[in-house]
């Protein structure tokens, strides 16, 4: 399986060790100040907000619910698909509205579409009343850009970063469970993706960095860490003197003792059976994966660029399955990509018949400008490719609800993280497969580890009941 190197640019990387100090002078200012900061996209995008929810509260401002109550709008947008900016830029709507009865509102954008150098031309042509816009490298800034009234429209993007930042603070949205960023960007280039242009090269933290955030958070009560990165398999590989590499990682997080431990995203070209084996030896590395195959078919994972052949992706799923019992396996499709064909999309089918997978999210291939694939012509009409969507989703749902049905009538550990939103009386938890659970009887023993039986089965989620 092979990928390119990037070592010569990576050999470039420095190490921040402290973040950026807040501008003490700024501060009154903003006190009291209430702040709506909206989140589109993936837990890169979630774990930033909880950064950007940091410095705000430090500052003494007050997060609220409702756009229109706010002194300050933030939207930390996506990029991964048309419809993402579709979603931020409706909401924009919303927010220039209330600005003509509310003039002092401050609205900012930032995250990974601003990492676009024509979504930023855009807005300083068309959307005069956006005042703040930064980028992914530099959410360090946003304190010192909100009080900076100075200049009609701020933008500051960094159109890349060799910076990894270190002790950088967060507030959390749950003391159950905690991001834990092992990585930064990605070097993978698959053909149709904009996230190693919007996030930069791979850049991994430091080990004992890294070691130190898991312990902090074990200390602090937390029952679960999810190690983050578009990659994690690829941690370590830019180390220039140390062979210390994402199954040492994980094997050593997994020593500190935290209840669960769970990684995400995992590509299947550099999977190595030394990262299997620390799965299957530690009881608190939970047994789920999410492998993204993107498509069954040899001639489209090629034009992909993703670095390894249904075969060599069959053969790791099965590597899994036998090593680590019971294991859930999830993935990410995308249909119609330039010019698949019906044999193509036929290919992708035959995967899911054959790896008959937990759940996945399925997507309609979205063109991204400056990405390699939106250069490719594409003969296939969209009916065709939603079409194959549904088709794809029916065949997807089929089996997950199979596979959720192998629960009913099993005693299974569950972690409660909250009150249920459908029905207040249920607490909602996953399995250490990262099943979905609503639990009766569950609500005062949130936060913990409880015994469930499963009762009913449902596509996306289990229904049980406590065990005393
Ligand atoms: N780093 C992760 C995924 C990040 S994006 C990984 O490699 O698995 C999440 C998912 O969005 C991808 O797995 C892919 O299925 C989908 N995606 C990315 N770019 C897309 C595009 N241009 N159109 C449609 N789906 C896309
Ligand atoms: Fe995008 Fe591929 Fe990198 Fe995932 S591995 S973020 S799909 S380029
Ligand atoms: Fe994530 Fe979207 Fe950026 S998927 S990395 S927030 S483009």
């Amino acid at each position: 399986m092979n990928k390119p190197n990037f070592k010569d640019e990576m050999n470039r990387r420095k190490c921040k060790i402290e973040y950026k100090e807040l501008n003490e002078e700024i501060k009154p200012a903003l006190h009291n100040k209430k702040f709506f900061l909206r989140t589109y996209g993936c837990q890169m995008n979630v774990h930033d907000s909880e950064q950007i929810r940091y410095y705000l509260e430090a500052l003494g401002m007050q997060e609220v619910d409702t756009l229109e109550d706010s002194d300050v709008v933030i939207l930390n947008t996506c990029a991964v698909r048309e419809n993402a900016k579709e979603k931020v830029f409706g909401f924009l709507g919303r927010a220039k509205h209330l600005k003509k009865n509310k003039p002092d509102l401050i609205i900012c954008i930032c995250g990974c579409l601003m990492q676009e150098p024509n979504e930023v031309d855009e807005i300083e042509k068309n959307h005069k009343y956006i005042d703040i816009v930064l980028g992914t490298h530099n959410i360090n800034e946003i304190p010192n850009m909100i009080l900076d009234r100075t200049l009609k429209q701020n933008i500051e993007v960094l159109s890349n970063s060799d910076v990894v930042y270190e002790n950088v603070s967060y507030k959390r949205d749950s003391n159950i469970t905690a991001w834990v960023n092992i990585t930064y960007g990605c070097n993978n280039f698959c053909t149709y993706c904009i996230v190693p242009y919007t996030r930069g090269r791979e850049r991994s933290r430091k080990k004992d960095c890294v070691l130190k955030e898991v312990q902090a958070l074990k200390d602090a009560g937390y029952k679960e860490i999810t190690l983050l990165g578009q990659n994690v398999n690829s941690y370590g590989r830019d180390f220039e003197d140390e062979k210390y590499y994402f199954a040492n990682l994980l094997e050593d997080v997994a020593k500190i003792g935290i209840d669960r431990v769970r990684f995400v995203t995992s590509n299947p070209w550099n999977f190595t059976d030394e990262l299997i084996d620390v799965i299957a030896k530690y009881d608190n590395v939970m047994p789920y994966i999410h492998l993204p195959i993107q498509s069954g078919s040899n001639s489209i994972l090629k034009k992909m660029n993703r670095g390894y052949t249904v075969e060599e992706y069959k053969e790791l799923f099965d590597k899994i399955k036998e090593r680590v019992p019971g294991v859930s396996i999830t993935t990410d499709i995308i249909v119609g990509f330039p010019n698949e064909t019906d044999e193509d999309f036929e290919a992708t089918m035959n995967i899911v018949d054959y790896c008959k997978y937990d759940g996945a999210y399925t997507f309609i291939y979205s063109k991204r400008v400056g990405t390699p694939a939106a250069k490719m012509d594409d003969s296939i009409s969209q009916e065709v490719k939603e079409q194959r969507l549904y088709k794809l989703n029916e065949l997807v749902n089929k089996y997950s609800l199979e596979s959720n049905k192998r629960y009913v009538g099993k005693e299974v550990p569950v972690l409660l993280m909250g009150v249920s939103e459908k029905d207040p009386t249920k607490a909602y938890g996953y399995t250490d497969t990262m099943k979905l659970v609503n639990v009766e009887n569950g609500i005062n023993e949130i936060g913990n580890i409880v015994n469930v039986r499963i009762e009913e089965a449902k596509s996306f989620s289990l229904d049980g009941k406590m065990v005393k």
